[in-house]
């Protein structure tokens, strides 16, 4: 019988689908998945290290996963952020784990299994592939048979050197995919059912594959069986005019944008080293909303930032206030290794634990009323669903997203993959219920909806 696998990921879209590849080099050499990380007989952490707390999480999970070690000789390995973040100290902090792996060593995997498993040593892999040499691992379209929307990587690392973030320091520089081969995967993709993607990396619109990011869009939009794009992540200063007018003249490009702003005081942001004020990052989205007005925006806020004072902070609740985001992922300030806030924070001056989570509730209270207000103007509207399954919440109804990734349960019968009307009679800060109506195109490929990423445990 073959031997098994389980991955725990934490973290980004760009983990899940570092997860995916990691998930196809295993199968490259004999391994089957399992959702039971107890019958398992490798485990594999893909960790995040974006916040304090993520890496908390991981470390709560290996100690867990210890006891499969013990219990049946489990292999044990460490991937993603953390891996690279730590390397070999990891091996001395968990002596249980068998092997620590980059982001970049994710096609090493079946090497460095045969070097544990035979050779019996511990292994750490955190070499940094130049940019020239590094190739992105091709995705096995199999691996997405089932699903209706996939992500597609078009780009790695960062340049940015915002103040409070370790992703430059755990994903190195950014490497462009070739747009060939972003485009042969799409189209591999199509084949197998998928209808939406989203082209995915840490800095997408700086993306310099050959071709501009704009280009790549209108571009992914052509492929035969594409119905709608989505992309993430994306840095305000590079939200360029070409963009825009991509979103005026392409309406397969999904009216939603993720423009994280991080504060709305223009001190803050610099410190954060941000390079933009909140009244330029105002102005292109008066410029984006112009070009497409049913646009959905939402952002990701950092509060408690080394120096945030109350009236810093105030201007967060103003600009949340003015700019009417859809939704917000907002978060407390960590302080990250090797980052230059840390070594600026007591200079600027920390902010009292109590008082950062203090204004994270208010935020989040804030942005809740505005999402209920924004997502209460579709009552009685209809509006076009691809249907992604069944509802999380309750398996007799369907689930699925507004072109403005708006999440929407409804009763009806569509199966995955199609595209329907839904009628909108209900609608909270998170999601839409209603119910089906008119079929505006049936499913490419019948998909089999047992759950199709069972043995993807995300965090
Ligand atoms: N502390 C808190 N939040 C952070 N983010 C990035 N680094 C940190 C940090 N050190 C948030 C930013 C980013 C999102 C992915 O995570 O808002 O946009
Ligand atoms: Fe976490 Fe950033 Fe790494 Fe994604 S890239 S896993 S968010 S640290």
């Amino acid at each position: 019988m073959s031997k098994r696998y389980f991955i725990h990921t934490f973290g980004c879209q760009m983990n899940v689908n570092d997860t995916l590849r990691m998930s196809e080099a295993l199968k490259s050499v004999g391994y089957a998945a399992t959702a039971d990380f107890e019958r398992a007989d490798l485990i594999v952490l893909n960790t995040c290290a974006i916040r304090e707390k993520a890496e908390d999480k991981m470390h709560s999970a290996l100690g867990r996963y210890r006891q499969v070690k013990l219990s049946r000789g489990a292999l044990i390995g460490v991937g993603g952020c953390v891996a690279q973040q730590e390397k070999s100290k990891l091996l001395e902090r968990s002596p249980w784990v068998d092997f620590v792996f980059g982001p970049d060593a994710i096609g090493n995997l079946p090497q460095i299994l045969e070097r544990v498993g035979q050779d019996r040593v511990r292994v750490v892999d955190t070499a940094w592939v130049d940019s020239e040499e590094y190739v992105f691992p091709r995705a096995d379209a199999e691996t997405s048979r089932g699903k209706v929307t996939e992500f597609v990587t078009i780009m790695k690392g960062c340049d940015n050197v915002c103040a409070f973030c370790v992703v430059p320091h755990t994903r190195g520089r950014e490497v462009s995919r070739p747009f060939v081969d972003v485009l042969d995967e799409v189209a591999r993709l199509t084949r197998v059912g998928v209808r939406e993607v989203t082209l995915i990396g840490q800095n997408v619109n700086s993306y310099l594959g050959g071709i501009s990011f704009a280009q790549m869009l209108l571009r992914t939009c052509e492929v035969p069986g594409v119905e709608r794009v989505r992309f993430t992540t994306s840095h305000p200063h590079d939200l360029s005019d070409e963009l825009i007018e991509a979103f005026k003249v392409q309406p397969k490009i999904a009216p939603h944008f993720h423009l994280p702003v991080q504060s709305g005081s223009d001190d803050v942001l610099k410190r954060m080293r941000r390079d933009y004020t909140v009244a330029e990052y105002l102005e292109r989205l008066a410029r984006l909303r112009a070009a497409r007005p049913d646009i959905a925006v939402t952002t990701d806020i950092i509060v408690g930032f080394p120096g945030e004072t109350e009236a810093d902070f105030e201007k967060t609740l103003q600009l949340t206030e003015a700019a009417k985001y859809d939704g917000q992922f907002s978060f407390v300030y960590s302080a990250r290794p090797k980052t230059a806030a840390l070594l600026k924070e007591a200079e600027w001056g920390v902010v009292p634990h109590e008082q950062k989570v203090e204004r994270l509730d208010r935020l989040q209270a804030l942005q809740k009323r505005i999402s209920l207000e924004l997502n209460s103007q579709n009552v009685g509207k209809t509006l076009e669903v691809l249907v992604e399954g069944r509802s999380k919440t309750d398996a007799a109804r369907r689930f699925g997203r507004t072109p403005q990734n708006r999440t929407v349960n409804f009763d009806g019968d569509a199966p995955a993959g199609a595209l329907v009307e839904v009628k909108i009679e209900r609608a909270s800060a998170s999601s839409l219920g209603g119910v089906q109506g008119r079929m505006l195109s049936p499913a490419p490929v019948k998909i089999d909806e047992a759950p199709a990423d069972a043995e993807l445990c995300v965090a």
